[in-house]
């Protein structure tokens, strides 16, 4: 069994479990107190009543006002992180260079609140020998379902995909671009609009700050797609997904990621309108699995982190280095190209 500290004691550590709409495990508690690879053992958070509050309620039995304690005591194979994102780095950095530091770390996404410290936190986990993961959505059912259509039924031929989300850049945005570049691969370049309208926060989207950008662009990939982004914090909906057009039919996720729809041509006749597309099929999540499961499951035999792995954190920094590019590219009001 691997021993388990938890930091950050909120919503996606555990809380979340209490809300009625989620498919559980839908937390890192859920995910490793539902997996018998994992003892949980401790955890810490900032706020002392937080983090008692937490351990009464998941029955977990060490509680720490301290990270270096925390990790001398339980001696953690695995540090996982709930904190807000800024904290990132600071915490990763304490703990991949502690004495008893864990073998492997897992933390939320986004990975930072900036590239040169995502670069330093890969970094100082790579020279410690830790393994480091970030939590992104590439084990969903629905995206990896839709991966296997696109390559099978529409010979991975893409001509462009738009994707739309909700929220901000670092609150959201950053899991459709991971998304696009598990699907697309690398990117080229990227050139972006500021959405300038001013939104205190979102009712449907807690860690939505003022600051958190949001933008509408142009994302190229280095196989000569080029596709459309827009992230916005305009809509009274919480929304997510994607549509891909290729040269024989088109794929799209829609209601907020929950089902994938797919439209192959249908045989022509003689009427030029008979050269559309067929009727769509359905596929819906089987559900069996929630995402936190999944992760679970990576993480209990985590032997490496490369690019190979759904949750390595060099996607986290690659990702938050295409965010950090349209920033730039609609402060700048020019096209970023991307040296990774
Ligand atoms: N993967 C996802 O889909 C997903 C979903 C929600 C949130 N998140 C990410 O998870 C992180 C936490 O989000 P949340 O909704 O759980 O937030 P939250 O506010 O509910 O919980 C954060 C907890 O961290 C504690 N904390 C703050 N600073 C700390 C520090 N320096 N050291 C230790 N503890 C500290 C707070 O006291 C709080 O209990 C955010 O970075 C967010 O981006 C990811």
């Amino acid at each position: 069994m691997k021993n388990v500290l938890i930091i950050g004691c909120g919503r996606i550590a555990g809380l979340n479990e209490d809300d009625p709409f989620r498919k559980k495990p839908c937390s890192h508690i859920g995910a490793y107190l539902s997996n018998p690879a994992f003892d949980v053992k401790g955890v810490y958070d900032i706020q002392q009543e937080a983090s008692e509050t937490f351990a009464n309620k998941f029955g977990i039995k060490g509680r720490y006002q301290d990270i270096g304690k925390a990790l001398s005591d339980i001696k953690p194979e695995l540090v996982s992180i709930a904190v807000p994102y800024e904290f990132n780095s600071e915490i990763v950095q304490t703990v991949a260079q502690h004495i008893n530091r864990p073998k492997m770390i897992f933390c939320e996404k986004p990975i930072a609140n900036s590239l040169q410290s995502a670069e330093e936190m890969v970094r100082v986990c790579r020279e410690n020998e830790v393994l480091f993961y970030i939590n992104n959505r590439r084990l969903t059912e629905i995206y990896m379902k839709l991966e296997k259509i696109f390559q099978s039924d529409l010979e991975g031929d893409a001509i462009t995909v738009n994707a739309w989300c909700s929220s901000g850049l670092h609150a959201v945005g950053i899991h459709m671009i991971d998304l696009l570049r598990k699907i697309f691969g690398d990117v080229d370049w990227v050139k972006a609009t500021l959405e300038e309208e001013t939104v205190q926060s979102l009712p449907y989207s807690d860690n939505y700050t003022i600051e958190d950008p949001r933008v509408n662009a142009q994302i190229a990939f280095k196989n000569g797609i080029i596709g459309n982004f827009i992230n916005t914090a305009l809509t009274a909906f919480t929304y997510f997904e994607m549509e891909i057009l290729c040269r024989k039919g088109k794929i799209r996720v829609s209601d907020n990621g929950n089902v994938l729809e797919l439209f192959k041509t249908k045989t022509p006749s003689t009427s030029t309108l008979s050269y559309s597309l067929d009727k769509k099929k359905i596929f819906k999540p089987r559900n069996n699995k929630t995402l936190f499961t999944k992760i679970a499951e990576e993480l209990a035999d985590a032997e490496y982190d490369g690019l190979e792995h759904p949750l390595s954190a060099k996607h986290g920094l690659e990702s938050y280095r295409i965010l950090d590019a349209l920033v730039r590219s609609s402060d700048n009001k020019t096209v970023v190209s991307i040296n990774s």
